[in-house]
């Protein structure tokens, strides 16, 4: 009798995210999401991003479920204690680079664990060239929005068609009209940051430009969105890279699956600082829908004139408000020079903590709005949580975030190139007071829209059904 061959061994995916929390953040739900299907994950963090998670994310007791998970660690070329500045991978990237190709021609030549596919940061795409030269498949994992991602692959066509440079003293409200599926939305001024330059051979629009072209020669493209938020990249973008996975939002779509699992369920944080969970005690005394929530994610620097002006437009809006202030997030003194009847004031109305558990304060019924950066993940978060929102983008891919906030979604309101204590004072008033319940019904909406998306059935889920199994349908390197 022919014995049946036996099955084949399941994937093996290796997962390497840009060490930053934003992008640590999501690639580490889909590399969860993968292991619940049974796929085996190398993921390789930096080793102070991977200090920083076991020290304060519970990513050991959740990823000791997983047999067939493990981190791999690697050194981005500054000691342990080195400080990092906040835009510190700016200046690892060679470093980074220099290093890939041996690390990924250490794990593939592993005969006992032969990796099928290697799922790699979106604006790292050196690593297709390294893993071309292996004969590993690669599948780019972008962390930004669809539309900013757009807004980028079309920055040849925008100075082709002189909608960039943008002069010195150009008007920023002057219309945009070569983002194709977006001509009716962007500005001068809500361009990715980086677009903000005179000189087109600016290195850092040089490099993220460079780095989303070159996404056309991964096999793939994964998103951390869904096509009912934004369409209309989403199908522009599917014209250059058909192969696209839309699996977002992520951390509400790993939630729905784990659900399904037979997993515990976890609070899933991936935090790199330390949470001050005091804040969750206090929300638990705030009237309902009374507290605005304020936080700009890992990366965002104040000036002490931007801290001094929102914590004025905050305290003279005379609402609740709770806030996370990183140590790191402060010019040298930035919260010195504020008075006494102020600082008395935030004791009485608001609470200050250095990092909170965000996804879970968001969805608090104290909080009614969340004033943001405009990250990408702090965004979908709030989406998820049907939470109107304040945006004050401050890099990057934020400036086209928080323009979909206001203008596409109309589920909030943009302070963008503003910090005055007035206008704080009046948009936080105006999310929490005369269009609390316009703004609350179309963020409500939208959270509507993306659990459908994430839950059984889904966009997200079935496309995240099909990027397993065309994973699973893959060769493994031999
Ligand atoms: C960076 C870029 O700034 C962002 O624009 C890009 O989309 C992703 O990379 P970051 O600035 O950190 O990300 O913002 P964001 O994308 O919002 O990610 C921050 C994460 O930290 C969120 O998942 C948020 O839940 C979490 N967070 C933030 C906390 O858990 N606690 C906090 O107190 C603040």
């Amino acid at each position: 009798m022919d014995v049946p061959p036996p099955p084949p061994p399941p994937p093996h995916v290796v997962i390497f995210p840009l060490a930053a929390q934003g992008h640590v953040n999501s690639m580490l739900k889909l590399a969860e999401l993968l292991a619940l299907s049974g796929i085996h994950i190398t993921f390789i963090n930096s080793e102070h991003i991977h200090h920083r998670l076991l020290r304060h994310a519970d990513i050991q007791a959740r990823f000791v479920a997983y047999p067939y998970f493990r981190f791999k660690t690697i050194s981005d070329g500054f000691p342990m204690d080195h400080p990092r500045p906040v835009d510190h991978f700016m200046t690892t990237y060679d470093y980074i680079k220099s290093i890939t190709r041996p690390l990924f021609e250490e794990l593939v030549a592993v005969p006992d664990r032969p990796v099928t596919c290697i799922i790699a940061d979106g604006i790292l795409t050196f690593t297709v060239d390294v893993a071309r030269d292996l004969r590993v498949p690669i599948i780019a994992f972008r962390t930004i929005s669809a539309s900013s991602f757009w807004a980028y692959f079309c920055i040849p066509r925008m100075i082709e068609s002189g909608d960039l440079p943008i002069k010195g003293d150009e008007d920023m409200d002057r219309v945009v009209t070569s983002v194709p599926g977006m001509e009716d939305i962007l500005r001068c001024r809500d361009l990715p940051s980086f677009c903000r330059v005179a000189d087109l051979s600016d290195s850092t629009l040089q490099y993220v430009t460079t780095q989303t072209l070159q996404t056309t020669r991964a096999l793939a493209l994964i998103l951390n969105s869904f096509d009912q938020l934004e369409g209309p990249a989403i199908s522009q973008i599917r014209t250059h890279i058909p192969n696209l996975y839309t699996i977002g939002p992520l951390h509400s779509h790993h939630k729905s699956r784990l659900s399904w699992s037979s997993l515990p369920p976890s609070s899933a944080s991936n935090s790199l600082w330390e949470v001050d969970r005091s804040c969750i005690s206090w929300l638990d005394k705030q009237p309902p829908n009374s507290v605005i929530y304020v936080s700009f994610g890992s990366i965002t620097a104040f000036s002490r004139h931007d801290f001094t002006e929102f914590w004025y437009g905050l305290v003279n809006s005379r609402r609740r408000f709770l806030w996370v202030v990183r140590p790191d997030s402060l010019a040298e003194g930035g919260g010195g020079g504020i008075s006494e009847e102020l600082t008395e004031a935030a004791a009485e109305r608001g609470c200050i903590v250095g990092w909170a558990p965000q996804e879970e304060v968001l969805h608090h019924g104290a909080v009614a709005a969340f004033l943001t950066h405009s990250g990408w993940n702090s965004t979908l978060e709030s989406v998820v949580a049907g939470k109107p929102m304040v945006c004050w983008p401050y890099f990057a891919d934020q400036q086209v975030n928080s323009r979909l906030v206001s203008r596409a979604w109309k589920a909030g309101l943009d302070m963008k190139d503003v910090c005055d204590r007035e206008v704080v004072e009046r948009m936080v008033n105006e999310v929490m007071g005369e269009r609390k319940e316009e703004l609350a019904a179309a963020a409500g909406d939208l959270a509507r829209r993306a659990r459908g998306a994430a839950t059984e059935g889904g966009s997200s889920w079935d496309n995240l059904d099909r990027l397993i199994e065309d994973i699973r349908s893959m060769k493994p390197s031999s």
